[in-house]
């Protein structure tokens, strides 16, 4: 316990968080992932006397884990690393693990100099797949984690374990606070449900899963829910250092180590995805919803800031949870991105778009679905027959599939709204330097919410790895579709009319 430790820093140019890290010892699981990767960078590139970071990661379809890792490090968020300090891997050590195996599948080797060395364990793998089998997910989220506490409480220097949750591993409340929650079951029980799963071909019919679930809305929530409550429970009874940190939606950068950068093509980007290549153009929501978004780096910054936090300023020896969220720091209405995407996507349209971006909101289901048919179906068949006669391949029907998934999948979160609150986590900003707020920003006040939508199609571009130079002819071709649109839109109301006409002429003389 450190509460005796205040803020005396004295010299506001050198950073407390930096000094932290300096000589520390880390191991990062995950680092493969979006916010991973974001999490290994960043250590690199900011805390350049950092001890070693060890990094789990399995191999993967007949690509060895040296190979997986050479590919992520040729990635454009490295650039910059790679540019300071183009040794940065001296400091990275891998280690071949995976959560789903017994013993999380190390080496003794491994095991033993992971045991000797390490002083920070940041736990954030996880299997974000939420239809995936329920026991593929809780081995691998809930007891490849317990798996995880117990290698923490054999590190004889450890300072503190941290696992990495979601915000809405308790989302049937809707005002989540920075506490632990009860956990739906225990480990006995996600024994027995893995037992039964894999015991039966089928696996856990969908009945007797909905009703394990119970009012978790999949498992991989279910999966998170249960695991904090085991963090919460080892951190008390072994006396383990512990926090949980919870995000909500992590969404692209907003600086570093690149603008707009995500690390995959899933949660809010897919739909944004379609948004940018005109496939879809109307959300079933309402505009007055608020979502809760945060910035990749940001995210980052602030569970950085928090290990030092804990570890240097905790008044309590508990395990202890921080959230961090948007919806109660700097609130976002959904009305913002029809309000500014014509003129974001004027300034960053992508040259691979199939037809005029537009974007429309509208909470009636009944309306949703007559303008979905309208404005995607139909589209996308037209689109798929035109490409079939010149002999190219259909793309258009399978790319909506893709965003309707996605679409679909965050329904439940694009569909109310919560309260996320932050208190311990706005805290820690009261106890950083000048130099570590400069260093490791995470203050969500400073977000325009206004430039969410370019921010967007920024990142659209970038997964479409489009050059910068290549905005001017992107925005010709915008000019193209969007004469093409307006004329297609006039003709097809005037069509409208001149039906409406002769249906009431019909009618007239009946
Ligand atoms: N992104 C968000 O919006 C968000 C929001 C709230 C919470 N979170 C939490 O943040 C963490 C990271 O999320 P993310 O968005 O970065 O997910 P992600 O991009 O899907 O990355 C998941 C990482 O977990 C690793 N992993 C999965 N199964 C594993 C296994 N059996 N053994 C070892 N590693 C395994 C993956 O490795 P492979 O590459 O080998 O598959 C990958 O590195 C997760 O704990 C997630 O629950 C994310």
């Amino acid at each position: 316990m450190n509460s005796a430790k205040k803020y005396n820093w004295k010299n506001d140019t050198e950073s407390q968080i930096v000094q932290f890290y300096a000589g520390k010892h880390v191991f990062l699981t995950g680092c493969t992932g979006f916010c991973g990767t974001l999490i290994l960078e960043k250590l690199l590139r900011t805390c350049t006397d950092i001890g070693k970071i060890y990094i789990m990661i399995r191999p993967k379809k007949n690509v060895t884990m040296q190979k997986r890792m050479e590919e992520l490090f040729q990635c454009d968020v490295f650039d910059k690393l790679r540019a300071m300090n183009p040794n940065f891997t001296d400091k990275v050590i891998m280690i071949h693990g995976d959560l789903y195996k017994p013993d999380l599948g190390l080496s003794a080797e491994d095991r033993q100099r992971l045991v000797n060395n390490v002083n920070i364990i940041i736990h954030n793998a996880s299997m974000v797949y939420f239809k995936a089998k329920v026991s593929v997910i809780l081995r691998t989220n809930v007891l490849g984690t317990q798996k995880m506490l117990e290698l923490a409480a054999e590190c004889p220097n450890l300072n503190v374990f941290v696992y990495m949750s979601t915000a809405y591993s308790h989302h049937y409340t809707k005002t989540i606070e920075e506490k632990f929650y009860a956990p739906p079951c225990d480990l006995k029980m996600i024994e027995d449900i893995i037992r039964v799963d894999e015991e039966n071909a089928a696996g856990i019919s969908k009945e007797a899963l909905d009703d394990i679930v119970g009012k978790w809305m999949n498992q991989y929530a279910f999966s998170k829910a249960v695991t904090e409550g085991i963090v919460e429970d080892f951190g008390k009874r072994r006396s383990l250092p512990c926090f949980v940190y919870r995000p909500s939606i992590v969404t692209e950068t907003q600086y570093e180590p690149i603008k707009a950068w995500v690390g995959n093509k899933n949660g809010p980007v897919s739909l944004t995805l379609g948004l940018g290549l005109g496939v879809l153009h109307v959300m079933h929501m309402d505009e007055n919803l608020r979502l809760d978004f945060i910035p990749g780096d940001y995210t980052n910054n602030s569970l950085l800031a928090a290990i030092w936090d804990y570890v240097e300023h905790r008044e309590t020896d508990e395990p202890q949870v921080y959230n961090y969220a948007s919806s109660d720091w700097q609130p976002f209405v959904t009305k913002v991105l029809t309000q500014n995407f014509r003129t974001a996507i004027e300034k960053y349209p992508t040259s691979k778009m199939i037809w005029y971006p537009t974007l429309y909101m509208v909470s009636n289901k009944l309306l949703f679905l007559i303008l979905h048919t309208i404005w995607h179906v139909i589209p996308a068949i037209i689109i798929d027959a035109v490409l079939l006669t010149r002999g190219k391949k259909p793309k258009a029907t399978e790319m909506l599939f893709k965003v309707l998934k996605h679409h679909k999948i965050l329904l439940y979160f694009i569909s109310s709204s919560w309260v996320i609150k932050t208190d311990r986590t706005k805290r820690i900003l009261s106890r950083m330097n000048a130099a570590d707020l400069k260093l490791f920003p995470f203050d969500l006040k400073q977000i325009d919410w206004a430039k969410k939508m370019e921010m967007g199609l920024i990142c659209v571009r970038r997964l479409m790895k489009e050059p910068y130079d290549s905005i001017p002819d992107a925005r010709k071709k915008l000019q193209k579709l969007r004469r093409i649109h307006y004329t297609v839109v006039t003709l097809l109301g005037l069509f409208s009319l001149f039906l409406m006409y002769r249906i009431m002429c019909i009618l007239s003389f009946i």
